[in-house]
C-alpha cells in the first residue's frame, strides 16, 4: 500500500507537467488563431453598420468635393482625370440616393436622376472630345441642377457655383 502510494505520489509532477504542457500549446493554439483573425480585414462593428451619414454629410464628403476636382481636372486639362471624378460622382449621387430614397417624401434617386441625366451626358461628349467650351456650358448646367435640388427641397440658401481660379470653392457662402 505505502509502494502505490508512494509510486502514485511519483507520478503527480509528471501529470503536472503534462497538464503544463497541454495548457501552453493551447495558449499558443489560440495566440496563432487570434493573430490570424488579426490579420483579416475587421469586421464592421454594429454600430458602424447602424450610422448613416446625413444627406448634409454625403453632400459634404462625396459630392462637393468630385464636383470641385471634376471642375480643376479639367482646368488643368486632365481629361482623363476629369472622366474619372465624373464616373465617381455619378457613383456616389447613386449612393446617395439608394442611402436616402426619399427626402420629405420626394424619391431622392427620381429627384437626382431628373435633374443630372442631362448634364452628365454633356459632360462624358465633352470629355471625350476633349472640348472646354462645351465642358464650361455642361459644367454649369451640373451647378444649375445642384441649385434646383436644393431649392426644389427647401435648401436654397445652399448654393453652389462655378469655382474659379482665384476661389477654387464651389459654395457661394464662402470666400
Ligand atoms: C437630388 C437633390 C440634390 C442634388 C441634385 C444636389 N443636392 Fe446638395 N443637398 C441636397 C439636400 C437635400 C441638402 C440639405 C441636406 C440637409 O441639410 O439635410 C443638400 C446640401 C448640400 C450641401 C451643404 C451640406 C452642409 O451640410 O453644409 C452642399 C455643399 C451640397 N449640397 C452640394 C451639392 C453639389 C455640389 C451638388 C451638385 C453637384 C448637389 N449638392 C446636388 C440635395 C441635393
Amino acid at each position: 500500500m505505502i509502494e502505490t502510494g508512494a509510486a502514485h505520489i511519483g507520478r503527480r509532477p509528471i501529470l503536472v507537467a503534462m497538464i503544463a504542457i497541454a495548457l501552453t500549446a493551447f495558449l499558443a493554439i489560440g495566440l496563432v488563431s487570434s493573430r490570424s483573425i488579426a490579420a483579416e480585414p475587421e469586421a464592421p462593428s454594429p454600430a458602424a453598420i447602424g450610422y448613416l451619414p446625413s444627406i448634409g454629410d454625403l453632400m459634404i464628403e462625396t459630392i462637393q468635393p468630385r464636383h470641385e476636382r471634376l471642375w480643376r481636372a479639367e482646368q488643368e486639362g486632365n481629361w482623363d482625370f476629369a472622366a474619372y471624378e465624373l464616373r465617381a460622382l455619378r457613383g456616389a449621387f447613386d449612393r446617395l440616393g439608394r442611402s436616402h430614397p426619399t427626402d420629405q417624401q420626394i424619391s431622392l434617386p427620381q429627384m437626382i436622376s431628373s435633374v443630372t441625366e442631362q448634364p452628365f451626358k454633356e459632360l462624358n461628349s465633352a470629355i471625350q472630345a476633349k472640348n472646354g467650351t462645351a465642358f464650361a456650358k455642361a459644367y454649369a448646367d451640373l451647378t444649375d441642377a445642384c441649385n434646383s435640388c436644393h431649392q426644389a427641397l427647401n435648401h436654397g440658401v445652399v448654393e453652389i457655383r462655378v469655382p474659379t481660379r482665384t476661389s477654387p470653392s464651389d459654395l457661394n457662402a464662402t470666400d
